[in-house]
């Protein structure tokens, strides 16, 4: 069975995914980090981020792992390299190009062969995994967005105001809703979520409810 969360930045898709993943006991797939993963590898081996061709060739043949909360990448963890503001903006053309969307739709269905699976990205429910059971589109207003974003910002050191955070956003927004291929947007059969006036908590109760209710009978416990 799989679950597909799409949205923009800062939804709160990753937790809700991770926490949903570990109380089910399935797979997760954090798609945004292996496009963050393979530009990361692409720059180290000194490919051209224009050279479209190559890098969905490397897509396909690095092996990315999900363990534990973290990412690895041919065994070797990248969870905090893949992270910084420099893979951030390097990423976005790599995700841009229709040839690497391709290959990473590849890559993506062949992991969830034969496992349960909560996916995340922006085209999980729309383009990569059309049958799944339960998709879901979990939305939060901008504001509500920058200020969850700033929060953790913070905690990690960050000197940026919630006016630069909110600008950022508004940039990648733009962004994932303009891409040619693969652009943010709700599958016709998805479940609208706006977690504006929800806590983390409440967000993975109503996706283990949908879950549940789209269980097929013969596998309920
Ligand atoms: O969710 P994130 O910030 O980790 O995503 C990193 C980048 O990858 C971001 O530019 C959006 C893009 N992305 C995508 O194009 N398709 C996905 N399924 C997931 C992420």
């Amino acid at each position: 069975m799989i679950i597909t969360l799409d949205g923009p930045a800062g939804a709160g898709k990753s937790s809700a995914a991770r926490a949903l993943a570990r109380r089910l006991g399935w797979c997760y797939l954090d798609t945004g980090a292996m496009y963050r993963a393979v530009t990361l590898v692409a720059l180290e081996r000194g490919l051209s981020l224009a050279d479209a061709a190559a890098i969905a060739a490397l897509a396909e043949s690095i092996g990315i792992v999900f363990s534990d909360g973290r990412v690895f990448v041919d065994g070797r963890d990248v969870s905090v390299e893949i992270r910084t503001e420099r893979i951030t903006e390097a990423t976005r053309p790599v995700a841009d190009a229709p040839a690497v969307r391709e290959a990473m739709k590849r890559v993506q269905r062949r992991m969830a062969e034969g496992v349960d699976v909560v996916t995340e990205g922006r085209d999980q429910g729309s383009v990569v995994f059309p049958h799944a059971e339960v998709k879901v589109f979990l939305t939060a207003s901008a504001e509500e967005r920058a200020r969850r974003r700033h929060r953790e910002e913070e905690a990690r050191g960050s000197a940026a105001t919630l006016e630069q955070v909110l600008a950022s956003q508004a940039r990648r927004d733009e962004g994932d809703r303009s891409r040619p291929v693969g652009a943010l947007a709700a599958a016709d059969d998805a479940i609208l979520l706006d977690t504006d006036a929800l806590s983390p908590e409440d967000v993975v109760e109503r996706l283990a409810a949908l879950v549940e209710s789209r269980r097929p009978s013969a596998c309920r416990p």
